[in-house]
């Protein structure tokens, strides 16, 4: 059997009682640094073209980076084209910094420091692997060896910027697979790297701790970030940074949890495209803290563009259920869930603290409609019925009805197996309640208050049918109109349920009426809206008696 787990050890974890992660808050936004056109870029089947990338690097600059790794310009020409590009047509603002990647060999770096030569700010970043699986199986060095790589790159990177001053230089040094390494190993390596930099004499120095491959949970990442913060010297003077990629799925936790352990910086890409399941989502990340209050100090409210921009570069979807991104992440289909979002809707006014259920932020930050909140199939219940038509039509309707007409959109949806949009619901409502049967409408109506109740003279009737007059007596003109029913169909018709509302000025009709009758054991409903609420309440009647008058001659043909 080639499944089988005992193939695999546990994840080391790191033992570090005093861990104070846990008890840390988030409180501001990380300085962001997005390497969606290197590390991105690099796991693409079709990897970008100077034409995409300067649209990407655009839009990077538009929302709000202020640190970009740009490429791979000692690996790819593509890559050295576009920082020459970004530098001669000088694309990159004041405040941007270009970041660009190399390994730790003397002619890469050489020709990483040609590649952004006259950038006004540049980050020159190199890494070497750090693990024993790295150290031992790849590239055969004991750990003095791994850090003397380490050292070497650094002092060519310092040499080499010294000899570009025009260029104010940041230097990021990276151990690459620091998550599977010896996090002690990993201090001294940072250590001996930052004696080369000094940034305690100005140096703008940035140690990025990678999780290359996540192989722990994200406890164990932020443990071993904390020893790192704790441990290295001239940690004030240095910015930490971490870099998580997305195996076992907790890429924005680890980054998170770094953060609470001391990281100053995260890398990430938009959407989270990288190498295997990706590098952490910055988009994720990001608006995890904007949901907690926090200014992300990128402008995701451009979340449409961003996705669009993303999915032309990079020929990858977005899953439809990405956090905060996909097309149905603001979407209800569970009738409790649609009725709990209408509630807290309703209540909810603009300079309220968001606490709407189910909905974590608000859509229309993200520019996303309302009307995406609540989508009708199969699974929701009257709240989603009631929501759509209030929303898209302004109908209000009774509890009774919600219930009634959510049903009848039920069997629909089931029926259909798919979504019922809000046009079909309205035309259930049109058909099943507020159609006016033939020879059904009222036409006019003339009541007359005296001792023994109201007397009422109807006439109904439509352009196929003769007038025709009703006339009754009881306590009100809904029990005259029902006395006169019964007198003439022999029933013994029964209001079960009425109700009726005035609407707003600004509607054609100014009554609503909504009623169920019952004549032997069968029950009916009908909506109608007239010009005042006797009318409404007539007519409502009216039509649902003529459905019944109709279901009777369908029964006894
Ligand atoms: O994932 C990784 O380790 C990297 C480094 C080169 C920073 O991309
Ligand atoms: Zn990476």
């Amino acid at each position: 059997m080639s499944f089988d787990h005992r193939k695999y050890s546990p994840f080391v974890t790191v033992d570090k009682p005093d861990r104070k992660w846990p008890s840390r808050r988030i409180e501001q936004a990380p300085l962001w640094a997005a390497v969606d056109l290197r590390d991105g870029n690099q796991a693409l089947i079709k990897p970008m073209s100077v034409a995409q990338k300067k649209r990407f690097f655009k839009l990077l600059v538009e929302v709000g980076f202020k640190e970009i790794e740009v490429g791979f310009p000692s690996g790819s020409q593509i890559d050295f084209d576009f920082c020459r590009a970004l530098i001669e047509e000088d694309l990159v603002p004041d405040d941007v910094h270009i970041q660009v990647l190399t390994q730790s060999r003397h002619e890469l770096i050489e020709r990483t420091f040609e590649a952004v030569r006259g950038a006004r700010n540049a980050i020159v970043h190199i890494y070497n692997a750090t693990s024993p699986t790295f150290r031992d199986q790849v590239f055969n060095v004991d750990k003095e060896g791994c850090k003397a790589i380490a050292v070497q790159a650094a002092t060519w990177v310092r040499d080499m910027a010294a000899q570009q001053p025009e260029t104010h230089w940041s230097f990021e040094y990276s151990p690459e697979t620091f998550s599977a390494t010896e996090t002690d190993f990993a201090v001294e390596v940072i250590d001996a790297v930052n004696e080369v930099w000094r940034p305690d004499q100005g140096q703008r120095v940035i140690i990025n701790l990678p999780a290359t491959v996540e192989v722990s949970t994200p406890n164990v990442f932020a443990d071993q970030v904390e020893i790192v913060h704790e441990n290295i010297r001239y940690r004030e003077h240095v910015l930490i940074s971490v870099h998580t990629h997305n195996d076992r799925g907790c890429g924005v936790a680890a980054a998170e949890l770094s953060m609470m352990a001391g990281a100053d910086r995260v890398e990430g890409t938009l959407l989270g495209n990288g190498e295997r399941t990706g590098n952490m989502d910055l988009v994720t990340c990001g608006m995890n803290l904007y949901a907690q209050g926090i200014d992300p100090l990128i402008d995701f409210s451009r979340m449409k563009e961003i996705v669009q921009v993303v999915e032309e570069i990079t020929d990858i979807p977005t899953h439809p259920r990405h956090p905060y991104a996909g097309d149905l992440v603001f979407t209800a289909f569970s009738g409790s869930h649609q009725d709990a979002i209408r509630k807290c809707l309703g209540l909810y006014k603009p300079g309220d603290i968001w606490r709407v259920a189910y909905l974590p932020i608000d859509p229309a930050d993200l520019n996303r409609r309302y009307e995406e909140v609540v989508r009708i199939n199969s699974q929701s219940g009257k709240g989603g019925v009631t929501h759509v038509l209030e929303r898209d039509y302004g109908i209000s309707l009774p509890r009774w009805l919600q219930q009634e007409m959510a049903k009848l959109v039920q069997t629909d949806a089931e029926e259909d197996g798919g979504e019922i949009d809000s046009r079909r619901v309205h035309q259930r409502f049109n058909s099943d309640y507020l159609e006016v049967p033939n020879g059904w409408t009222l036409r006019s109506y003339d009541l007359h208050r005296g001792e023994e109740g109201v007397q009422a003279q109807i006439s109904i009737g439509d352009q196929r049918s003769p007038v025709t007059v009703l006339s009754g007596r009881g306590e009100g003109a809904v029990g005259a109109l029902v006395e006169s029913l019964n007198r003439r169909h022999g029933w013994q018709l029964q209001v079960e349920a009425f109700d009726e509302y005035s609407l707003g000025d600004n509607t054609e009709a100014n009554a609503m009426a909504c009623v169920r009758v019952q004549v032997g054991g069968h029950t009916q409903s009908a909506v109608a809206l007239a010009a005042d609420t006797t009318a409404a309440a007539l007519q409502a009647i009216l039509s649902a008696a003529g459905r019944m008058a109709e279901a009777q001659a369908r029964k006894s043909a």
